[in-house]
């Protein structure tokens, strides 16, 4: 038997999604084949030391998102590129751990999934499951997003962007002269619904202004989309291919973070979502077109809104969507006919594409 692939899979990190990434780890430690792979799990605790994990126990409340966490042991490493050919390094005795073959960041939100964390394996020479440095810091600015999706006329809802501190951020008036008076205000880069509000007056804008820039410097305002959130999974390099599409229906005032994750009756899952032909259609294909022209690899998760209208815009692409036992993802290829093992080792085979 050919030898077996060393995989390195990341979790937890500093952002405000540390409980997520631990759920999506767990899962996709579990999905990997061991005949395979022989797995390491490297947990990076909330102030950014990195621990050497168990991987056959790493976590304590794993089915609790509020109380999941992993179970560090004195066994601190350093990860130093180059150094010692692509291996991390234990700090208790400066022996250099088993090497890796490729890296999966399970991680979700700022220093995870923004490129930061593959340009530090980048440096290394070490493939990464997923985007790169580039498309990952252009999904993770939902700002950027917009830009580079409109300039492929590909729809986005309208938005005014505000800066911490400045004098120039517009108040509610004039942000609803411009959008509408339902307008939703959400921080640049993060992920989960954190910091992201709906509002509808003055007051409400300033607290959600106060409370989004606690999560980043930058702020998009965003006009209110009445209709439906459609998802669809997107899987491949150059020539990527598309799930079924499923919708989210929240049953809180919007898919929030507590919608999400806290609140089990949060939101219904409908997949395959209801739609006609054509619109499934439209959807894959302007899926296809925002991976490509974001320059995304690997794997993204196309989020879309569809109005009474039949219009549709698209409102995210997340790099690394969540593998949590809810998450749509992976949920969506495996009602797909690909299963969580197929797809990890798909996902593995187009990062080593090179
Ligand atoms: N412009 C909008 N119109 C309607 N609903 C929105 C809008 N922006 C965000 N939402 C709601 O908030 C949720 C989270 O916002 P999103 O932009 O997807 O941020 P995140 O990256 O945190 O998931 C969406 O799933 C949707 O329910
Ligand atoms: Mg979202």
């Amino acid at each position: 038997m050919s030898k077996k692939i060393n995989v390195a899979v990341l979790c937890g990190g500093q952002s405000a999604e540390h409980e997520i990434s631990l759920q999506s780890a767990n899962n996709i430690v579990s999905a990997l084949n061991t005949q395979k792979y022989d797995i390491q799990v490297i947990g990076i605790d909330k102030s950014g030391s990195w621990h050497k994990l168990n991987p056959n126990n790493f976590l304590v409340n794993a089915d609790d998102p509020k109380k999941i966490h992993f179970i560090k042991d004195n066994n601190q490493i350093f990860y130093s590129p180059n150094y010692y050919n692509k291996q991390t390094i234990n700090c208790s005795n400066y022996e250099p751990n088993p090497s890796i073959d490729i890296v999966i960041p399970a991680l979700h939100g700022p220093n995870g999934e923004d490129g930061t964390i593959q340009g530090l394996f980048q440096l290394a020479g070490l493939p990464v499951l997923g985007c790169g440095v580039l498309s990952s810091a252009m999904c993770m600015d939902k700002d950027i997003t917009k830009k580079i999706l409109t300039n492929k006329n590909i729809p986005v809802c309208d938005h005014i962007i505000a800066r911490k501190n400045s004098e120039q951020n517009p108040n509610f008036t004039e942000a609803a002269k411009q959008l509408g008076s339902t307008i939703f205000v959400k921080p640049a880069n993060m992920g989960s619904s954190v910091g992201v509000s709906k509002v509808t007056n003055e007051l409400e804008f300033n607290t959600a202004l106060n409370e989004a820039f606690k999560f980043d410097n930058k702020v998009l305002i965003e006009k209110g989309i009445e209709g439906r959130e459609l998802e669809i999974a997107v899987l491949g390099n150059l020539n990527p291919k598309t799930s079924i599409i499923g919708e989210v229906a929240p049953t809180l005032e919007f898919y929030s973070y507590e919608a999400k994750y806290i609140n089990s009756d949060g939101a219904h899952l409908i997949i395959p979502a209801e739609i006609s032909q054509s619109i499934k259609n439209e959807v894959a294909d302007l899926a296809k077109k925002a991976f490509l022209a974001l320059e995304c690899r690997g794997l993204a998760r196309c989020d879309f809104f569809l109005t009474h209208e039949n219009k549709l815009y698209i409102n995210e692409l997340n790099t690394f969507p969540g593998f949590t036992n809810i998450s749509q993802y992976p949920m969506l290829w495996e009602k797909s006919g690909l299963s969580n093992s197929q797809l990890m080792d798909e996902l593995i085979g187009l990062a080593l594409q090179g």
